[in-house]
């Protein structure tokens, strides 16, 4: 009927086809030609209609693209009505996601049929939207409230089966799709089945229920603090099962738009588009492909190598992990296995799970074993003569097509590359802790690194689930080198007159899963401590910005692994608790520095630290590290616990105005430390001519 829906008929039975790839989304041609579709099939002598989907998936939402822009007629509400008021029964055929708008679309089938291998989920809360096309009032007639708070408020999609016992669909097909598709409307037709529709199904609220939504309200507003979207999701479900379907809808619509015309929907959304926009590699010469991997070595069983190397015995890859001597490989092991029966305890991996990702993992001293691998990874310790003698002799015994990749988060991958006779094959690949959780992985491009390179290091990262994004190089690559700025003005804010606790909860406040003290605890105020030892008095910069850590370690107050650092922590539980012993510590590293204590408001810290972000973020754009903006934004969302409900730093810089932006820093560079707010020239160039960052890649 239209390029993208096309109508069929089989005997008795009517088929639309919806094939608009990538991922079928319900963009204008699809929702026209739907109706196309429902109008010559209800003309016509059929008498049950199939609606199903080429390509890789059945409908995966509404098209994203289309949002923030004029509505285009047909309404999404339209292709709904036609297909609850079309005279004959319609049966929703669902392969590979039936997610948002889409599975909205199959509630408003009659009946619905699912392959084996589908999944289907009304993952909007994720994009800080909800389903605005009934899926808050039809889904909950199904499944019943319980299963329609946790669906709706998480995103998270259900398997075809589990959506079968939760009554979202009807028959689940382990065969031919299409053949069970005929089967099944052919059952259909032979006992003579009619319409059935979702709405008709009663749903009244009872006390358990209203129990259950004031208990998820509770808990969603600690869990997902701060975003507006899953509270108004529970607005509509109270609704659904408190007022007539039609007015239901009616709520939803409102819910909807407000969600829509909230900027966390925007950021939320910039950071759908970003996360994919991140896997592209500009100037790539066309057609390049990525190396098979098989076979990973990973070197160094510490910390994150044991991380890596259960990240790829998870995805299936055969992994060598090798350390320098067996007790190395115990140690190692040992923290993995820990892991793992953490995981089986909290139900989160079963113990058959366990022993096939084992199985997939050999530990050994013996460097020979790496002779075959397509892809290893060193994790050695942060020196660069230890790294560069790795690297050495993995060039000698590897394959020359095997690509050498670090883990380093401050050595120069040039500098690596050097020692080898394969430099266009060596590249960074910096995981951040813990590596088997954390989602980020930072592609770090050496000056000689090839295409297919790079193109392997991203696909790989891609395939163990991360979220790469590629930098070049410079000391700390992209997330590293901002974080110095962020971390100097969280000190700065306590030495001039805030508690840890303060700076924390404004950050924690305003969206970042920890706070900047917190995580210093957590990665042990040693570390920096020990890095400085190494450096001239030049080199560490002005004492202001490290005393007080300083004076913390010498203390014996490493963080959560002593007990104490910024904070005191219950051994028990882990849980923080201010200690009146750092509040004489930071008086004390005042008094030294001659600083007269004064108050600070959350606001001033947040700015702070969020514009010290955004400031060096344009450095690193300009200086051509980053290759876009979001980028930069998906690096600190994804690897630095960053709300992906504010898009990212340089997101929230462009959202507030940039402007603004660049007054607030001029007004900082006024009354703080100058040195530490010169404007990035993109900033004030773009503030200047009302350019965008989003441009500026
Ligand atoms: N609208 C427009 N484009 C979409 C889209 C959508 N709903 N979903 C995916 N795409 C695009 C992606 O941007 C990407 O484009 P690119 O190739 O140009 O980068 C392409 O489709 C492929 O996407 P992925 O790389 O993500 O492919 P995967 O195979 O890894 O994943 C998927 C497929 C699971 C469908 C995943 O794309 C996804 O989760 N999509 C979003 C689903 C969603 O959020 N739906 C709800 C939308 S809101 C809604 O429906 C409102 C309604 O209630 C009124
Ligand atoms: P770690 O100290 O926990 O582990 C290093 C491991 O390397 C140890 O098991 C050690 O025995 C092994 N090793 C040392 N020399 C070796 C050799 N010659 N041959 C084989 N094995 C050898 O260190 P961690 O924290 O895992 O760091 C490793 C690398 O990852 C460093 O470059 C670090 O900068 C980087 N990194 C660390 C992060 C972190 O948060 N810990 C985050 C991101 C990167």
């Amino acid at each position: 009927m239209t390029a993208s829906v096309s109508y069929t008929v089989t005997g008795q039975i009517g088929n639309i086809v919806i094939d608009s790839p990538p991922v079928n989304a319900l963009s204008r041609a699809v929702r026209q030609g739907i109706i196309e579709c429902l109008k010559v099939a209800e003309a016509d002598d059929t008498e049950v209609v199939v609606l199903r989907c080429e390509g890789r998936t059945f409908i995966a939402g509404a098209d994203i693209t289309e949002f923030g822009k004029p509505p285009q007629a047909p309404a999404l509400a339209t292709v709904l009505e036609a297909l609850e008021s079309h005279p004959k029964p319609v049966v929703a055929v669902i392969h590979g996601t039936a997610l948002g708008g889409g599975l909205e679309l199959a509630l408003c089938c009659d009946y619905r049929l699912a392959a084996a291998t589908a999944k289907v989920g009304l993952p909007e809360v994720n994009l800080g939207l909800l389903p605005g096309a009934g899926g808050t009032q039809r889904l909950p007639r199904l499944t019943g409230l319980k299963m329609a708070i946790d669906m709706i408020t998480s995103g998270r999609p259900l398997s075809a089966g589990d959506a079968q016992a939760a009554g979202i669909v009807d028959e689940v097909s382990d065969d031919d799709l299409q053949q069970a598709a005929l089967d099944f409307a052919g059952e259909l037709l032979s006992r003579g089945a009619g319409k059935r529709l979702t709405r008709d199904i009663p749903f009244q609220l009872n006390d358990d229920d209203t129990a259950l939504l004031s208990g998820a309200r509770d808990t969603i507003a600690k869990r997902l603090k701060g975003q507006t979207a899953p509270q108004r999701i529970l607005d509509c479900l109270s609704a659904a099962g408190t007022v007539p379907f039609e007015d239901g809808l009616k709520v939803e619509r409102q819910a909807f738009e407000a969600c829509m015309a909230d900027p966390q929907s925007s950021a939320l959304r910039h950071q759908f588009f970003a996360e994919r926009a991140a896997a592209k590699i500009q100037g790539m010469t066309p057609d390049t492909e990525a190396q098979a991997v098989k076979h990973v070595g990973i070197i160094g069983a510490g910390t994150m190598g044991g991380g890596i190397a259960m990240c790829f015995a998870q995805a299936g890859f055969q992994v060598t992990l090798v350390d320098q001597d067996q007790e190395g490989i115990d140690r190692g092991l040992g923290t993995i296995r820990k892991n793992y029966d953490i995981s089986v305890q909290r139900g989160r991996l079963s113990s058959d799970q366990v022993t096939g990702y084992l199985a997939n993992l050999e530990a050994t001293a013996d460097w020979q074993a790496l002779k075959g691998a397509d892809l290893i990874i060193e994790a050695v310790f942060e020196n660069l003569e230890l790294k560069q003698q790795v690297f050495q002799r993995l060039d000698e015994i590897c394959d020359a097509r095997t690509i050498l990749a670090s883990n380093t988060s401050y050595q120069s991958i040039d500098a690596l590359a050097a020692v080898t006779n394969r430099p266009e094959r060596v590249v960074g690949m910096h995981f951040f802790s813990p590596a088997n959780v954390m989602r980020l992985l930072e592609v770090v491009r050496g000056g000689a690194s090839d295409d297919t390179t790079l193109t392997t290091a991203m696909a790989v990262g891609k395939q163990i689930g991360k979220v790469c994004v590629l930098s070049g190089m410079c000391y700390g690559f992209i997330g590293n080198r901002m974080l110095r700025h962020y971390g100097r003005e969280a000190a700065l804010c306590v030495m001039e007159g805030a508690s840890p606790a303060q700076v924390d909860q404004a950050m924690e406040q305003w969206g970042m899963a920890m706070g900047p003290m917190a995580v210093g605890d957590l990665a042990g105020l040693d570390i920096g401590y020990r890095a400085r030892e190494q450096l001239s008095d030049e080199e560490k910069g002005p004492r202001i910005n490290y005393l007080l850590v300083d004076r913390l370690v010498e203390a014996g107050r490493l963080g959560q692994k002593s007990g104490a650092g910024y904070y005191r922590y219950d051994p028990e539980t882990r849980a923080r608790q201010e200690d009146p012993v750092v509040a004489d510590i930071i008086e004390a590293t005042r008094a030294e520095l001659g600083i007269t204590a004064r108050e600070l408001t959350a606001e001033e810290i947040v700015d702070r630290l969020t514009l010290a972000l955004a400031n060096e973020g344009a450095r690193i754009l300009e200086e051509g590290i980053a290759q876009r903006a979001s980028d930069i934004d998906v690096v600190y969302c994804h690897g630095y616990g960053f709300p992906r409900f504010r898009g990212g730093p340089m997101h929230a810089a462009e959202a507030r105005g940039l402007s603004s932006v660049v007054d607030r820093i001029t007004q900082f560079r006024q009354t703080l430390n100058p040195d530490n707010w010169a404007l990035a020239p993109l900033l004030e160039r773009l503030a200047s001519n009302g350019g965008s960052l989003k441009d500026a890649s």
